[in-house]
């Protein structure tokens, strides 16, 4: 049976660009940038042409850009970098929001124990945080805010450059996690008043296992891995050559298919909503119009989530219960909890993330399967019983 990937929040499917670029990477370029002899400079060479190609494409300069093992590792770095220099000025106080990834969050959590104090925000029911609430939360304490981009899950897209600003007047580093967003949006950081962000190359259809850290110059980067003295002392350990030049590629065909790709995303994110709204007892998550043009996200009453996934990949679909790392566990999602669903109806989520592979033909394929599977579950449910014999008050 052919599959449909809807999961694309989750990684993406790499490029025959990238591929292609990584092959040659390996079997021409395999030099260690480090060594001083040709081979070795021809892999420098290519480490800085994919670097000034990710600077160009986020807005910034080369010597701004540090390339990581992913998304998880640049925000950790821009994170603690951050608190380490506000502690320096006595500053400890950090704003976020609930509904960050895991990457942040634990990170803040650690921070915590450490003496730091976190702010995280309220998330609005329509998965929106708003400049006036960051505002209102600086403090002259205050030595960071980290707000993602895209939020993983519900794909809601927050007023970065507003916050931006409000940081820039007064004078907290801004961190904006944008794994979710770099290849699907334009980022341009210096227009958009971004001190830090960060970004991962499987999710645009690049390589696993590798990504950038873009932070604006003069701030003092903390090193999180000690030995050599790659990344400008910023990062040690020999720099995956192939697949950062792969990462580098893999933005590019991305940024150039923006617009297209949006408009196809667009269309099939409309036809899917439109779908699934009819099922009974359904619910979108997030903002209808400022979410990620693949973003589709959906919870049902009565529904378990895993089951519903389960039976869902039986009919050829892969989607996600919510992000990659938290689908596995029995806990509702924290996003979820955030924007205020219940648990009883966070439990029965579906996030389904498109890509431009997807086709039009497929979206009913999807919405039809998805009220077979959900129709099913609920016949099967004491739980569906209690709320149709009116036991139990339906949420939604
Ligand atoms: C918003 C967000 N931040 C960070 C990460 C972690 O990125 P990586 O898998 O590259 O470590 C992810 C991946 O799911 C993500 O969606």
């Amino acid at each position: 049976m052919a599959k449909i990937y809807a999961d694309n929040a989750a990684t993406t499917k790499m490029s025959r660009r990238a591929i292609d670029t990584m092959v040659k990477c390996m079997e021409e370029y395999y030099g260690n940038p480090s060594s001083l002899y040709e081979v070795g400079q021809e892999a420098q060479e290519k480490l800085t042409e994919a670097r000034e190609k990710v600077a160009r494409l986020l807005g910034c300069e080369a010597r701004e850009i540090i390339f990581t093992s992913g998304g998880s590792e640049a925000d950790n770095q821009a994170i603690i970098s951050a608190a380490k220099l506000g502690a320096k000025k006595d500053k400890k106080h950090i704003i976020s929001t609930a509904f960050e990834h895991h990457a942040v969050l634990h990170t803040l959590n650690k921070l915590e124990k450490e003496g730091f104090e976190v702010t995280l925000l309220d998330v609005h029911e329509n998965g929106l945080v708003t400049p006036e609430q960051v505002e209102e939360a600086i403090r002259p304490d205050t030595c960071l805010v980290t707000i993602m981009y895209a939020n993983n899950e519900i794909g809601t897209i927050q007023p970065i450059k507003e916050i931006g600003k409000i940081c820039k007047e007064k004078g907290v580093l801004f961190h904006t996690d944008a794994v979710q967003v770099a290849g699907q949006l334009h980022i341009d950081v210096k227009e958009q008043n971004i001190d830090m962000l960060s970004i991962s190359a499987h999710k645009f259809h690049g390589p696993k296992g590798a990504g950038a850290l873009y932070a604006r110059k003069g701030i003092v980067i903390t090193n999180l891995i000690e030995g050599g003295a790659q990344e400008r002392g910023k990062r040690a350990g020999t720099e995956n050559v192939p697949a950062i030049c792969a990462m580098a590629e893999a933005l590019e065909e991305a940024c150039e298919k923006i617009e297209k790709k949006t408009a196809k995303l667009l269309e099939m994110r409309e036809v899917l909503i439109e779908g699934i709204s009819k099922i009974p007892h359904s619910i979108l998550n997030g903002d209808k119009e400022k979410r990620l043009p693949g973003n589709v996200h959906f919870c049902f009453e009565g529904i378990e989530g895993e089951a519903l996934l389960l039976l869902m990949d039986d009919k050829g679909i892969c989607a996600s219960s919510g992000s990659a790392c938290t689908s596995g566990s029995l806990d509702p999602s924290h996003v979820l909890l955030a924007i205020g669903r219940p648990h009883e109806i966070a439990h029965g989520s579906i996030r389904l993330s498109l890509s431009e592979e997807n086709t039009m033909e497929e979206m009913p394929k999807i919405i039809k399967a998805l009220e077979e599977v959900v129709t099913y579950l609920r016949r099967i449910s004491p739980v569906w019983r209690d709320l149709e014999q009116g036991k139990v008050e339906h949420i939604i």
